[in-house]
């Protein structure tokens, strides 16, 4: 009998991949797709969904054919995705009424403020778990509908849907309108303990219920990709951060990944417990297998750190490749006294700050690309730590190692500068692409191609280890000088 296989589709922020996984997680075939990224108006980021959508009708068949797998071999398929960005479609026909909104879109900066200014705002933590920002979905799904009345209009009727990436996936591929818990805890209307849209934060956003999805476990059968693969089962949808906490096999409470891509995201699993943080993260849904109670995460969503490379590459052209970025690093010893808070689309975890914006202090005539190309590097580092640091606070432990994982974990510069900055290990494991490994592994679950978490979790196994070098004194100082670097990006938003 022929060898059968996961497949995961990764919908990313900046581009959709295709995996197959085999029994041991091995990756027999990628394939991948970028898709633009619109900007309209200065904070505005824009996608397009239809065209996600045919990139993943694309990319399923070329992925089968890369590996010589037929439809027949493919035992479920997993979604993993950019979570947050928001999007609005016709019931009827089917096709997007407006682009996407992604989730680093700030248009409704102004709408968070108005709405933190009400007497009832301390709902919004109090049960979704997450800060009033423009982050997550709410504010951006309440803005499309007062931006066009015959929507909101048709919202109420039940004719316009909203979703994130994973319903939108979802319903083209079963024709069903659902997601999962994980995605549905990243739109503030979900309710964090009953798990299902809160008819208080529905009032508050003012949305109809409606248009929302019926939320689901993250790891079930929620129907067959008939659009694509007729009869081969979906069956998970994750957004993309937990799916790389659940493909790094960080199972037990305590456990953390950070994965590098566009932006930076750790996740701390705090079990079935739900943990409120009192140091500037959020509490999300970790992941839910099919009848058994949701695991919840502590979460510091880190906005820009890959995207500050591509801007260098793209926006300033100091690049041709973003791996250069290491190269160009090396040219130097040091960041020269330079450093690059990039906040571009305000500060997340653990500020809070959307009105921020981003700087490069330290500027001398000393300063070369070279140190430039450093401080981008840092940066990322920083953050890391920013986050690490409230997250020691929160559970009271500090983290003995950080798991890594995405793309910038190729970077043996940034590596070693994290595990400087944190001052322990950081590990990464032998399958760097843990976002779609989760997604292969919590559809392989629901069908039974996985036998329980033990079964994966032996398919666990170190590929690279970065040990601290920093001296003490010398990360104290130069952590000093990144708050204060910190607190200009802060000030620079003031009117
Ligand atoms: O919360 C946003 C996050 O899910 C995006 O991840 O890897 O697609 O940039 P990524």
């Amino acid at each position: 009998m022929s060898e059968r296989y996961v497949l995961a589709v990764d919908q990313g922020t900046t581009s959709t991949r295709c995996i197959l996984f085999d029994r041991r997680a091995t990756v027999v075939s990628v394939v991948r797709s970028e898709h633009p990224q619109s900007y309209p108006r200065p904070g505005w980021v824009e996608h397009d969904a239809a065209r996600i959508w045919r990139d993943v009708q694309r990319l399923i068949p070329r992925a089968l054919r890369e590996a010589g797998a037929g439809p027949e071999q493919i035992a479920a398929i997993g979604i993993a995705n950019q979570r947050e960005t928001t999007v609005l479609w016709d019931r009827a026909t089917g096709t997007p009424v407006a682009p996407a909104v992604v989730w680093q879109d700030t248009r409704t900066g102004e709408l968070v403020e108005r709405l933190g200014r009400r007497g009832d705002a301390a709902i919004v933590p109090e049960l979704s778990g997450l800060p009033l920002a423009t982050y997550f979905s709410a504010t951006r799904l309440r803005w499309l509908l007062d931006n066009d009345p015959d929507l909101r209009v048709r919202a109420e009727r039940g004719e316009v849907l909203f979703g994130t990436m994973d319903s939108w996936l979802l319903w083209n591929l079963t024709g069903r309108h659902l997601t999962d818990v994980t995605n549905a805890s990243r739109t503030m209307l979900m309710n964090l303990a009953t798990l299902q849209w809160d008819d208080e934060l529905l009032g508050f956003f003012d949305i109809p219920r409606a248009m929302l999805p019926e939320i689901r476990s993250s790891s079930e059968v929620y129907g067959h990709a008939d659009a694509v693969l007729p009869g081969v089962p979906i069956a998970a949808a994750i957004g993309d951060q937990q799916a790389a906490l659940f493909g790094q096999t960080c199972f037990a409470p305590g456990e953390a990944k950070c994965t590098y891509g566009t932006g930076s995201f750790l996740l701390l699993n705090t079990g079935t417990e739900l943990v409120r943080s009192t140091h500037g993260l959020v509490s999300t849904v970790a992941y839910q297998l099919a009848g058994e109670p949701a695991h919840y995460a502590l979460e510091g969503s880190i906005a820009i750190t890959g995207s500050l490379v591509q801007w260098v590459r793209d926006g300033l052209g100091l690049i041709g490749t973003a791996s250069e970025i290491e190269t160009l690093a090396r040219t130097v010893d040091d960041n020269g006294g330079c450093y690059i808070v990039p906040a571009f689309s305000g500060l997340l975890a653990p500020y809070w700050r959307s009105e921020a914006r981003g700087v490069i202090v330290g500027l001398t005539s000393y300063i070369t690309k070279g140190h430039l190309a450093r401080a981008v590097l840092e940066a990322t580092g920083w953050q890391t730590r920013d986050v690490v640091d409230a997250m020691n606070a929160d559970s009271g432990l500090a983290l003995a190692a950080l798991n890594v994982d995405g793309g910038m974990t190729a970077d043996n510069l940034l590596m070693q500068f994290v595990a400087d900055v944190l001052a322990v290990p950081v590990v990464r494991p032998m399958v760097a692409e843990t976002v779609s490994l989760g997604a292969a592994y919590a559809a392989g679950l629901a069908v039974g191609y996985w036998s329980d978490l033990q079964d994966l979790r032996n398919n666990r196994h170190r590929a690279g280890q970065w040990l601290p070098a920093m001296d003490p004194g010398h990360r104290a100082s130069e952590y000093e000088n990144w708050q204060r670097a910190i607190e200009c990006a802060v000030v620079w938003s003031r009117p």
